[in-house]
């Protein structure tokens, strides 16, 4: 099976259940502070998740694009990656456990889904705790099933409950399908360590919310979410046990076996080496093919592009490869998923020029920075016997910011060095992360408050500061429209409690004239005390009135149209926009606007910052 039929396959089973397929989101979260990238499939469906209506209607499924980088120390084995699909359906207050997993277990078995074999699977289902009980329901849904109850595992939290996804929010027990991939017969009961029992589905059953206290509030709306990995599913169904030799990874592995004369097979190493080269080049093609255009930096989402992209450099220079060659990798990864995602091969060029850039920016001072790591080792070494502690985040901190060596690539250099000769250093590397960390924090751009902001509340307390937020967004883009002209466009935004950030389609810096003038006709759109109305439109008739809106096709058929000043009497509409909301109902709410700074983004892109006071 290809994996254009699996997606296709999955969609379809969930149509035929009465499921709205909705489009994948952008890799890079709108409105959501918890978060650098989409996690999951649930993300982008959070506002919904916690009881906003959304146009589509209360089961939804699709084939979303995530970037996952907890995971990122297990990538090189076979199953883990750090950019994948999740194929997810929903109910949205709609069905609960009993349709979600039944709709599961037929999809994987039937022989008109999957029809995997019934004597491969196990589950897991949540054991109970302080927090919630065992889940006996789901216990029972799979015993009636047929499945064996030695084949249903009772788990604790760490294994068996999802969410949420940032620090607060919608989460649950969940239940989780496993797949033996072992060439010996499968056996009788399942075993968490064996990593021959892949998971392939996960179904998470959302009947609480985590507040900012951290206690499991029961939610208002009992929802489904589901994720299945489509790369191992892929894997298992074609019957491999490495998803890395299934068609979504083997050209990419081909292209590194051509640019570095090794052989995938040739040792472990090499094969690991080889997976974190192809995994860590997808995400990056992903990241820098997504609409919102971000690139390499010292911060946020954009510090774990550059460490992705360093890391495959540095790997490829391992395996021998001397030229600049991540592009080319991304030229394979673009062939496989065009198809699919028009939007690589619509950023091809962007995408290319910023590894290049990226890619040589490293290569210069690598070389540099990998002697300080060996200075600093040697130091380390003689000093181990008197000084308890040479090496800390400081000094690893350093080597990040002069020679831009990745925290991890020092550590991995580091411990390479140790093993080779023999003498233990005796890194923690937990306290070495937490302590460069904290240096980085200080030395990023912006304030405490700011970056402490980034990972408090979230959408559960999708608190009253960030709506206004999001209305001063709205007010702000139709204001840019007035003062630049109508070829500007959204091309990204970011809300924290404290400030507006805001990307938008601009070839130079805006004046001092341009940005008073911006402010002023927000402020005045604010003292009018305009009403925000919402309507429910299909996606063509928004489009018929002029309702704005770069990621449109995110919503599916229905979506909503937010306008502030409805054409009433002799007014005209001021703002349009396709947006999933909330909003605040009348502009008067906001305060007073500004802007407190406008910078470049990447190529014409310009970033405002604007806070409401
Ligand atoms: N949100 C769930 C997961 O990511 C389905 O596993």
């Amino acid at each position: 099976m290809t994996a254009n039929e699996l997606r296709s396959k999955y969609l379809e089973f969930f149509k035929s259940k009465g499921h709205a397929i909705i489009p994948s989101a952008s890799l890079i979260p709108e409105n959501d502070p918890t978060v650098l990238f989409t996690t999951a499939g649930m993300h982008p469906l959070v506002p919904y998740l916690m009881g906003e209506k959304h146009p589509a209607g209360t089961r939804l499924c699709d084939a979303q694009k995530c970037i996952r980088t907890s995971d990122i120390d297990e990538v090189g084995d076979a199953t883990h990656h750090t950019f994948f699909e999740m194929l997810g359906n929903w109910s949205l207050g709609d069905y609960f456990k009993k349709e979600a997993i039944e709709w599961s277990w037929e999809f994987l078995t039937s022989d008109q889904w999957l029809g995997l074999d019934k004597n491969k699977i196990a589950v897991s289902v949540f054991a109970g705790d302080n927090d919630a009980p065992f889940d006996e329901e789901a216990f029972n849904i799979w015993k009636n099933l047929g499945v064996p109850e030695a084949r249903i595992a009772k788990l604790p939290k760490k294994n068996n409950w999802w969410g949420p996804a940032g620090e607060t929010g919608p989460c649950g027990p969940d239940t989780e399908m496993f797949y033996w991939v072992g060439s010996k017969k499968a056996p009788a009961s399942f075993n968490d360590d064996n990593d021959l029992w892949v998971e392939i589905w996960n179904d998470v059953f959302m009947q609480y919310n985590k507040n900012a206290d951290g206690k499991y509030e029961k939610s208002v709306q009992q929802n489904v979410d589901t994720g299945m990995g489509l790369e191992r599913v892929l894997a298992v169904i074609n019957g491999l046990d490495d998803n890395y030799r299934a068609e979504l990874f083997l050209p990419i592995i081909e292209k590194i076996e051509e640019l570095s004369g090794k052989k995938y097979d040739e040792s472990t190493d090499v094969r690991r080496a080889m997976r974190i080269m192809a995994d860590h080049i997808k995400a990056a093609t992903f990241i820098l093919g997504d609409e919102k255009a971000l690139t390499p930096s010292n911060v946020g989402a954009g510090y774990v592009l550059r460490r992705i992209v360093r890391r495959a450099v540095r790997y490829g220079k391992q395996l021998g490869i001397n030229e600049v060659f991540t592009f080319k990798i991304a030229e394979e990864i673009i062939k496989i998923y065009q198809g699919t995602y028009a939007e690589l091969k619509k950023n091809k060029e962007f995408i290319v020029n910023q590894l290049v850039k990226e890619e040589e920016k490293f290569k210069k001072t690598l070389e540099d920075g990998l002697k300080e790591v060996e200075k600093i080792f040697e130091i380390s070494r003689t000093l181990s016997s008197v000084v308890k502690k040479y090496i800390d985040g400081k000094i690893l901190f350093n080597l990040f910011q002069t020679y831009g060596i990745p925290l991890e690539v020092s550590l991995e250099e580091l411990e390479g060095r140790s093993i080779r000769l023999n003498h233990s250093l005796g890194l923690d590397k937990k306290m070495l992360t937490e302590e460069f960390e904290e240096e980085l924090k200080k030395h990023q751009e912006l304030s405490r408050t700011a970056s402490a902001g980034m990972f408090k509340g979230g959408l559960a307390d999708a608190s009253e500061a960030t709506v206004k937020y999001h209305t001063a967004a709205h007010l702000m883009l139709a204001a840019l429209r007035q003062v630049l002209g109508g070829g500007i466009t959204q091309k990204g935004s970011n809300i924290t409690a404290e400030r507006l950030r805001f990307d938008f389609s601009f070839d130079r810096k805006m004046t001092p004239d341009e940005i008073a003038w911006v402010e002023k006709i927000v402020n005045e759109k604010i003292a009018e005390d305009l009403p925000v109305v919402c309507e429910e439109l299909s996606l063509e008739d928004a489009k018929a009135k002029g309702a704005m809106g770069v990621f449109e096709s995110k919503y599916g058929e229905r979506v909503k149209v937010y306008t502030i000043n409805p054409s009433t009497g002799s007014g005209s509409v001021f703002s349009r926009e396709i947006c999933g909301g909330p909003h605040v109902e009348r502009t008067g709410a906001l305060g007073k606007f500004k802007i407190v700074k406008e910078e470049s983004s990447s190529a014409g892109v310009r970033r405002i910052k604007a806070i409401l006071e």
